[in-house]
């Protein structure tokens, strides 16, 4: 396949699309005003806050914020690269791709990983032939009967059994046209400790073919059916298996993801395959314990919606905190179900059945805040009224991370029930740490540009006066001159909004005309960046006023920002009886606050 499409090829394809179309086939669309609006495909909603702009050829979802241009939204809802979704409307579009030349090198490296590819499929073959047909296999097929794996779930998982010999896998593997070397570089055979040759890595061993999820087997894990050790045996880490980057069930999973809305995820194979069988075919592993950020990362690409159901043990309960902020960083919704003591997923639904697992997993599943409230309420001693104090300090910070009200709300409500206390003091602890009981800033501005509130700023962090900024910008980058002379070079903190500008420059040194903003999604080099960029397009025209006003207004926030900085620095630093450092931020306060008050006066 094509590897690399030259750009002005891209733009043929981007104008012979229309994302209306592209969109429609997965999603319902009815046209409101400008733009068309539907449910959003990307996460579970009931009123559609999914909008698909014909002239800006992007879509963006206020739910949940993911947005881009129809290349975008073919990789996402297809799981495809965007080379992939660039065959795709091509072909759509009737527009034919050169194919691009390979050079003799990248065509050798293709062929070998084509041949560890056919090696372990073929292995993978082989193991599970020997689990249904061969005569040693009773003991497995014993085994799997008293863990109470059927035979469809069995076959689906592809589970295969190796022999107890040294060399009946190499064996039928050289017959078949495998090289030693090539059984060693795919991670089945182990080179002799003495004399020359290699034997089988896995023997007696109830196999686990690892699928990733382009339906690649690329690895196995091995069980043994005693209490002997290691309990799993893996592919050792080669070129095409990389256990951190890869989720356990994934290819049987994608779909019901989808289906389901939500993931759940396991720590073992045991525990995936049990879920499968019980009809949450949603259920992937990490295999192991660490979840990785290339692991979160994966995940989010099929739903930002996730349960984690790790072990009931300490290891579990690390993981689970890791995992939580792990996913939370890459813009996952977290929860988690929390398994009854020494139970694992595997163990939990074949007790208590599909029913209760389900409540567990939809109902009962506790938000990050919940979570951390329960961890705490076992450690801290909430009879008195220093324990109870303990506790709510430690919620506050991910309290003050919220940025809905509603929700914040919600949460204070449930931490003064759950620990006897009155609402208004949790408020009132909140309200003093974020330096809130000074009041920021009088009424509305007269010229509608949004007041700045920390409830309004967005979850990619920017103030609602800044990506009215932002797109003022992209209309108008001749502007960015006098931007940048009041705002300093980079303009934004945040790097997806730098990103934009950055490439905005790049393109306005070659271009006479700005981007249009699907080719500038295309460009972008992040998916945070290309989720701004669709949120900021979504925005209905700038409202009045000046680009002045808009600069002296978001100056006026940013110095609001750091007053409230330094006031929180100001109480730690009274509280360690820290007096030099209390004067001199005091000194720094005094001139933020002059600044602000001269900037608020002086308005032309
Ligand atoms: P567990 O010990 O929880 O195993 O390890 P399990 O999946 O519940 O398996 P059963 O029920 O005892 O048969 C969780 C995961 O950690 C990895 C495996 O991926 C396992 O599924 N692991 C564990 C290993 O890779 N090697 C080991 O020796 C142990
Ligand atoms: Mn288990």
């Amino acid at each position: 396949m094509n590897v690399h499409i030259p750009e002005h090829v891209l733009d043929e394809i981007r104008s012979a699309t229309d994302i209306v179309d592209v969109v429609s086939e997965y999603v319902v669309l009815q046209k409101r005003g400008r733009n068309y609006w539907g449910r959003c495909p990307f996460h579970t909603e009931n009123t559609p806050s999914f909008t698909v702009s014909n002239d800006k050829q992007m879509f963006y979802c206020f739910g949940c914020g993911t947005g881009g241009s129809a290349y975008t939204f073919l990789m996402k809802i297809r799981n495809i690269s965007f080379v992939e979704a660039a065959n795709m409307l091509a072909e759509r579009a009737g527009i034919s791709l050169p194919e691009k030349e390979q050079s003799p090198q990248e065509r050798l490296v293709r062929k070998k990983q084509q041949r560890l590819l056919d090696l372990l499929a073929l292995a993978a073959e082989y193991f599970q032939n020997n689990l249904s047909k061969h005569p040693d296999a009773s003991a497995a097929i014993a085994y799997l009967k008293q863990r109470g794996i059927n035979g469809r779930i069995a076959k689906e998982f592809r589970l295969g059994w190796a022999l107890e010999t040294w060399d009946q896998l190499i064996g039928f593997l050289s017959k078949n046209g495998f090289a030693q070397q090539e059984i060693h570089a795919a991670g089945l055979a182990s080179p002799r400790e003495k004399g020359v040759g290699y034997y089988d890595r896995f023997r007696g061993r109830l196999m686990f073919p690892i699928i990733d999820h382009r339906q690649r087997i690329v690895g196995f894990g091995g069980r043994v059916l005693d209490t002997s050790v290691p309990k799993y045996l893996n592919s050792p880490e080669t070129q095409l298996f990389q256990k951190g980057k890869i989720l356990y069930g994934l290819s049987l999973a994608a779909d019901a993801i989808r289906q389901a809305g939500y993931a759940i995820i396991v720590e073992g194979y045991m525990d995936t395959i049990a879920a499968h069988q019980y009809g949450f075919a949603n259920t992937v592993a990490s295999l192991g314990t660490a979840l990785t950020r290339e692991q979160a990362q994966l995940l989010k690409r099929f739903t930002r919606d996730v349960v984690i159901a790790y072990d009931a043990d300490a290891a579990g309960e690390k993981a689970t905190l890791r995992g939580l902020e792990l996913l939370q960083e890459v813009g996952c919704r977290v929860k988690v179900a929390v398994m009854p003591p020494k139970m694992d997923p595997d163990d939990f639904i074949r007790k208590y059945g599909a029913a209760v697992f389900k409540e567990l997993m939809e109902k009962r599943a506790l938000s990050l805040i919940a979570y951390k409230l329960e961890k705490e309420i076992v450690v801290q001693n909430t009879e008195t009224v220093e324990g109870k104090v303990d506790v709510v300090n430690h919620l506050l910070p991910d309290l003050q991370r919220l940025d809905n009200a509603i929700e914040r709300g919600q949460y204070i409500k449930l931490i003064a029930g759950r620990l006897d206390l009155a609402e208004d003091a949790i408020y009132f602890e909140l309200n003093r740490r974020s330096g809130k009981m000074q009041k920021n800033g009088t009424g509305r501005d007269k010229k509608e540009i949004p007041r700045h509130n920390k409830d309004e700023i967005g979850s990619l962090g920017l103030l609602p006066s800044e990506e009215y900024l932002l797109l003022r910008i992209l209309e108008e980058p001749e502007a960015l001159d006098q931007v940048q002379a009041e705002l300093g070079q980079d303009v934004f903190q945040q790097q997806a909004a730098r990103d934009i500008i950055q490439l905005l420059q790049e393109w306005m040194a070659v271009n006479l005309d700005p981007p249009s903003p699907a080719a500038l999604a295309d460009l972008l080099p992040s998916g945070a960046a290309r989720d701004l960029l669709a949120r900021v397009m979504s925005r209905e025209k700038v409202l009045g006023g000046s680009l002045p006003d808009l600069l002296r207004q978001i100056k006026i926030c940013r110095l609001s920002q750091q007053v409230e900085e330094r006031q929180r620095r100001i109480r730690e630093a009274e509280s360690a009886g820290d007096l030099e450092v209390q004067r001199q931020l005091i000194v720094e306060l005094t001139a933020l606050q002059r600044e602000k008050e001269f900037l608020k006066r002086s308005k032309q």
